[in-house]
């Protein structure tokens, strides 16, 4: 499936941008295949629209601010945060501004520092995520950049914790402890959560980020969908802290994503600390994205398009909750539609090898 094919998607928020970068100057952002703008109006709210002026179509992001209003840059119409026109120059001064010159406006709003749009019917709120507010927590923002790769196929690498070990083999995993201490997960509605223990490799970095000593660890990792594209990970390291990891995937279109990700952290780290946390963070992120550029976008809904393992419950669930969004309503593409046909025949020509074999075995004396 694609995004695209799955209405109920539009009714969610997703982070465009920090809200420290919509301050003087319009901003545009494409979400869900079509293009913004957002801009802070003189009150300090922030207002967000089609990137289209109804008059001529012209690009409203690369207008400028008047004052808080959006001026475009073509004939220098004036839009409020609400939308409204409230300047036509061309237009004796005396003359009220029709109401149908509006800027077509979406929800906007701002929290954990980000700022959030809805395009469709609000179907969910902007998620909870409590540390991120906790008062004995530290916030850090570490990445906001667009990764050539779907949304789903972000949320699924997040999910999946059994890639740690082998994908993150030279930062924090340990591919000679693949399996898991133990696994448990419930399903609540959409949400997903697992608590998962597994041994992790300390390198320096982590040495230094943890405040740990040895060669490996136990971490338990509380892993949590929060919404389609959000997700939430309290690490727990045995030391008491709490790494608490956010992860949003806003879908820009059907093939790229507008990939965030900030933490929350009990142990008050001073610069030093939060610099090298940041660092292998990122890091551990750049060995996602390389691997997640060469996966194909869509992503399957059908279970018996791949193989799923006993530690691939949370991936299995996450394919069901959005085969259920899809069901809601839409027209999503049967996964057999494109599978690559090169695939197709080789399926064929390996089911028509074993044949023989199959054969072969039937003729032998038990
Ligand atoms: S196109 Fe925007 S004012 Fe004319
Ligand atoms: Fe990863």
């Amino acid at each position: 499936m694609f995004v695209s094919e799955i209405p109920a998607l539009r009714g969610y928020w997703y982070p465009v941008a920090y809200s420290s970068d919509i301050s003087d100057k319009p901003r545009g952002v494409r979400l869900l295949g079509d293009d913004y703008v957002v801009w802070r109006g003189a009150d300090g709210k922030l207002g967000c629209a089609v990137d289209e002026c109804p008059h001529r179509a012209a690009r409203l992001s690369q207008g400028w601010l008047d004052n808080g209003d959006l001026v475009c840059p073509y004939h220098g119409w004036a839009f409020h945060t609400s939308g409204a026109c409230v300047r036509i120059p061309q237009n004796d001064d005396d003359k009220p501004v029709p109401p149908r010159a509006r800027a077509l406006s979406v929800l906007v709003d701002e929290r954990y520092g980000l700022v959030w749009v809805c395009v469709g019917m609000p179907g969910a709120d902007i998620p909870d995520l409590p540390e991120a507010e906790d008062p004995n927590f530290v916030v850090m923002h570490e990445i906001m950049e667009v990764w050539d790769t779907s949304a789903p196929r972000v949320i699924d690498n997040a999910l999946d914790i059994a890639h740690v070990a082998w994908t993150h083999r030279n930062t924090v995993g340990d591919s000679s402890a693949p399996k898991f201490e133990s696994y448990e997960i419930n399903r609540d509605g959409h949400k997903l959560s697992a608590r998962i223990s597994y041994r992790a490799r300390l390198t320096d970095a982590m040495r230094a980020n943890t405040g740990l000593t040895g060669d490996h660890t136990i971490r338990v990792t509380n892993s949590e969908l929060v919404q389609p594209f959000v997700y939430k990970d309290v690490m727990e390291y045995e030391n008491g802290l709490r790494h608490v990891l956010f992860k949003t995937a806003t879908p820009v279109d059907d093939h790229h994503t507008l990939f965030c990700q900030f933490i929350a952290r009990n142990d008050a780290p001073d610069e030093k600390k939060r610099a090298g946390i940041i660092a292998l963070d990122r890091e551990i992120q750049s060995e996602d994205k390389v691997l997640l550029k060469n996966i194909r976008p869509e992503f399957p809904l059908e279970i018996q398009t791949e193989m799923h393992t006993r530690s691939d419950r949370m991936t299995v669930e996450y394919r069901k909750i959005l085969a259920e969004l899809a069901h809601e309503n839409s027209n999503v593409t049967p996964d057999s539609a494109w599978a690559r046909p090169f695939l197709q025949a080789a399926r064929e020509n390996t089911a028509a090898r074993a044949r023989p074999d199959q054969r072969e075995n039937e003729k032998t004396p038990k």
